[in-house]
């Protein structure tokens, strides 16, 4: 059986920055305030060009130039969010498109801010299963426009961004070794976005009562992630018969500080082994694990052979936990260049729109 390694890492968080001082603009709060209950000063906001897709491209082209892997040699894109382009497409065929992954297959995974963790659980599994090789795990996220800035219970918390990892089957032991996924859907409501979906189509009145943005019950999410974060730990670690003295470094999704303080608290380990980054990006829900690993990982924290957890809680309501050994890229003698691929993948997408026009026009005058 495959090993599934996580070989190559990027991210992309766009520029603007919104401090609390602004926020405190927008709704009654404070600077003080929010950094107590939560430890987040400031978050980085999407500007009016930046969209899932293209925020998920940025961070895919960058975690196939570490994996030293082209565009065309994935099998896989599994794209993940709480706020993606669409309803339908998923946006990991728009990635699909603008990286020209031309032999993959993309779908988008709904497990709101756990997102990655199952995503990465998903693409490890079907690289064990032996039929695919190299997968790439995408969580993107445009949150801001989801978020009601006059609601100072969640404008507060959240901030755009994307990380990506890529997946790669190697005979060499290590990669993911365990991996825990939960949910209980009787708590659908503490976390949610009422309208715009199936259940209550966007109207005017949604849109006046602002059932499209981000409705949480704060106290409830948290009461939740407090009690669930340590106990998946220690199932994923169990299930491979270690305990936290042989783990390096606990990288917890990016919601709360006082959530990580309290997990760091029930596992009885130190803080300063979890990858906490929640100050400066905020909540940026599926992309808040790989954005705080790649961080670990520039500072030189994660390192070759260290047992890595993650662990992610969100709507749903879900939550999962996964033990790694970290690798990095697979040996190779070839090294590739991912960009021109890119610029490739914008032409063949025209050409393939314009071949589909002019079919499309000859078989309706065969008709
Ligand atoms: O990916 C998962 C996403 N969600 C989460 O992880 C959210 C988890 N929950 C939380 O992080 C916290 O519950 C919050 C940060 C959202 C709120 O913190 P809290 O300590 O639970 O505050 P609270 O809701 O109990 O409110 C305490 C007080 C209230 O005033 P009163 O009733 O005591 O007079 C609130 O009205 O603080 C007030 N308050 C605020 N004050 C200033 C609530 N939000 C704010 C605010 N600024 N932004």
């Amino acid at each position: 059986m495959p090993f599934a390694h996580i070989t190559g890492w990027g991210m992309y968080v766009p520029e603007p920055v919104l401090t609390n001082d602004d926020i405190s603009k927008l709704v009654e709060t404070s600077d003080e305030w929010i950094r107590e209950r939560t430890g987040i000063r400031e978050r980085h906001i999407a500007s009016e060009t930046d969209f899932p897709s293209t925020m998920g491209v940025e961070a895919a082209i960058r975690a196939l130039k570490v994996a030293n892997l082209v565009p065309t040699e994935l099998d896989l894109i599994i794209c993940t969010s709480s706020s993606p382009e669409y309803i339908f497409p998923a946006t990991a065929c728009l990635i699909q498109d603008q990286i020209g992954a031309t032999k993959a297959g993309a779908f988008d995974l709904q497990a709101a801010c756990t997102g990655f963790v199952y995503a990465l659980n998903m693409g490890a599994q079907a690289i064990r299963s032996g039929s695919i090789k190299n997968v790439l795990v995408v969580g993107t996220e445009v949150l801001s426009r989801f978020t009601n800035w006059k609601d100072r219970n969640t404008c507060i918390l959240f901030g755009d961004g994307a990380g990506a990892f890529v997946l790669q089957a190697s005979d060499q032991p290590g990669g993911v070794m365990s991996a825990v996924m939960h949910s209980d859907g009787s708590g659908a409501d503490a976390l949610n976005v009422p309208a715009g979906g199936a259940h209550c189509p966007a109207t005017e009145a949604t849109i006046r009562e602002g059932k499209h943005f981000i409705h949480m019950d704060g106290k409830e999410v948290f009461r939740f992630a407090t009690r669930v974060m340590g106990k998946a730990v220690t199932e994923a670690l169990e299930q491979i018969q270690l305990t936290t003295n042989d783990v390096q470094w606990i990288v917890p999704h990016q919601a709360n500080y006082r959530i990580i303080d309290s997990a760091a608290k029930h596992l009885k380990m130190p803080l300063d082994k979890f990858v906490i980054n929640v100050d400066r990006y905020g909540n940026t829900s599926t992309a808040s694990v790989p954005i705080a690993t790649i961080e670990a990982i520039q500072k030189s924290q994660i390192k070759p052979k260290d047992k890595v957890v993650f662990v992610a809680f969100g709507g749903g309501l879900t939550w999962a936990a996964m033990v790694v050994e970290w690798t990095g890229p697979l040996p190779s003698k070839k090294h590739v260049r991912v960009e021109p691929y890119r610029w490739f993948a914008r032409l063949r997408s025209y050409i393939r729109r314009i071949l589909r026009h002019i079919e499309g026009f000859f078989s309706r005058k065969e008709l």
